[in-house]
């Protein structure tokens, strides 16, 4: 098999990418190694940016998003017993962001490409990207029993954190930046409506938690958990009972409980590969860098990456110059280390460490009334969380 682009991964990167070559008149190949039902039930982000909303109604990928999406306005921070509320609008000059899950952007990206773009292989599992650093990249790739060979122009890897494209990059030419956190997310999905209308993260003794959601009927909540919890290892009724204690309030707030239809562990980490380019090989989204998911930013980076990867391509078709494509790292680093640099100090904002002093946590409540009380602490929040530009 041959074509120009191989994407390997079929997740929000992978799919939005074949989306815009395609609509570039670029042809290119989508190789996954799951089946279309177990990525289309992931359940992972929930946020979309301004900027991410924008390229995905411009990709065709915005009807139902722009129906059934929630437009969110700002957030709340829930520090003791208080609650502040951040206007994004306000504070951006009109930006806001979108609730819309990475579920469903996923399943819209994989119709339109099942109607009527290239070829997208479910259970195509990539086994090595050979030859990255000659003009003839091939994917070695497994797909109903048998070996087969994509020969291609370009290869994107867009397989996740544990894919294999990464490794095609000799270890002495990268460099990798990395941090764990001895905490994680117990996230849950529930059938009751939110008990509040935009999303709330709250800071409290016990640990961080957010509350979110997914619809105007489903909950989406998270907890911090220490690393390496078994979620099953948590009751319904005790995981209700915690969100209750650390979203406590001094007014007549309530959390409303619910039937728990699902509930995982995510393990938190910051992670960096530089450069995310080697010879004709491209790295995108979580191949490339992991954040926390406290700025609500993974999926909005990854969309950043194969946007900047497509326009650049483009460039180089139209025009004959390399030139963006010999920028991609830099121009798409310069974005992650933002929104790495915003989704820690998130997270240290609001996660309680293991070993946090008083000291610390009177900082942390510093640090909380101090975006309470000044617009420019505040727009600095919301200016990030909104989204940096693309490229
Ligand atoms: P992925 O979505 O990981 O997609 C990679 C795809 O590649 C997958 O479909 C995978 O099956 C496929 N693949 C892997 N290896 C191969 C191979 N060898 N051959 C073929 N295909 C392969 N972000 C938030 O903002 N908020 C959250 O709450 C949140 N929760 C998360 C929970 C979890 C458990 C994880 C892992 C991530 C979470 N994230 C969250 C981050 C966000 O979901 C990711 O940043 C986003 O999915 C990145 O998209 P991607 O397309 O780069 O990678
Ligand atoms: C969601 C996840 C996040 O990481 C976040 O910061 C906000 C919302 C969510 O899954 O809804």
């Amino acid at each position: 098999m041959r074509t120009t682009v191989g994407i390997i991964g079929a997740g929000p990167a992978g799919l939005l990418l074949a989306r815009l070559l395609h609509n570039a008149g670029i042809d290119a190949v989508v190789l996954e190694s799951r089946d279309r039902a177990y990525v289309e039930r992931r359940q992972r982000a929930g946020i979309l940016e301004q900027g991410t909303a924008d390229v995905l109604r411009a990709a065709g990928a915005g009807e139902r998003m722009d129906r059934e999406g929630l437009r969110h306005d700002g957030i709340e921070l829930r520090f003791d017993r208080r609650r502040h509320r951040v206007d994004f609008p306000a504070l951006t000059g009109g930006r806001s962001v979108t609730v819309y899950a990475q579920t469903e952007v996923c399943k819209d990206l994989i119709a339109l490409q099942l109607q009527g773009g290239g070829p997208l292989l479910f259970e195509a599992e990539a086994l090595a990207v050979e030859d990255a650093g000659t003009d003839a990249p091939r994917i070695r790739f497994r797909h109903e029993g048998r070996e087969d060979v994509l020969e291609c122009a370009y290869v994107v890897g867009c397989d996740g954190f544990w894919g294999v494209a990464r490794k095609a990059i000799p270890a002495g030419l990268a460099r990798v930046f990395e941090r764990t956190y001895p905490f994680g997310w117990l996230g849950v999905l529930a059938d009751v409506p939110p008990s509040h209308d935009e999303l709330v993260y709250a800071r409290h003794d016990r640990g961080f938690a957010l509350l979110s959601m997914r619809s105007p009927a489903v909950s989406r909540l998270y907890l911090q958990v220490p690393d390496g919890t078994d979620a099953e290892a948590w009751s319904d009724e005790a995981i209700w009972d915690e969100l209750e204690r650390r979203f406590e309030t001094d007014d007549d707030w309530r959390l409303e409980r619910g039937p728990i239809t699902q509930k995982s562990v995510t393990p938190m980490r910051s992670y960096v590969h530089e450069p995310m380019r080697h010879g004709r090989l491209f790295l995108a989204g979580d191949a490339a860098h992991i954040v926390p998911p406290t700025g609500a930013k993974g999926l909005n980076l990854a969309v950043g990456d194969v946007v900047t990867f497509a326009r650049a391509l483009t460039h180089r078709q139209e025009t004959g110059s390399p030139q963006l494509l010999d920028a991609y790292s830099a121009t798409c680093l310069r974005r992650v280390w933002q929104a790495e640099r915003f989704s820690y100090d998130m997270t240290a904002l609001l996660h309680r460490a293991p070993a946090a002093t008083a000291f610390e946590d009177r900082l942390q409540l510093a640090r909380l009334e101090r975006i309470a009380s000044s617009r420019a602490a505040e727009t600095d929040l919301a200016e990030a969380y909104t989204g940096f530009p693309f490229g």
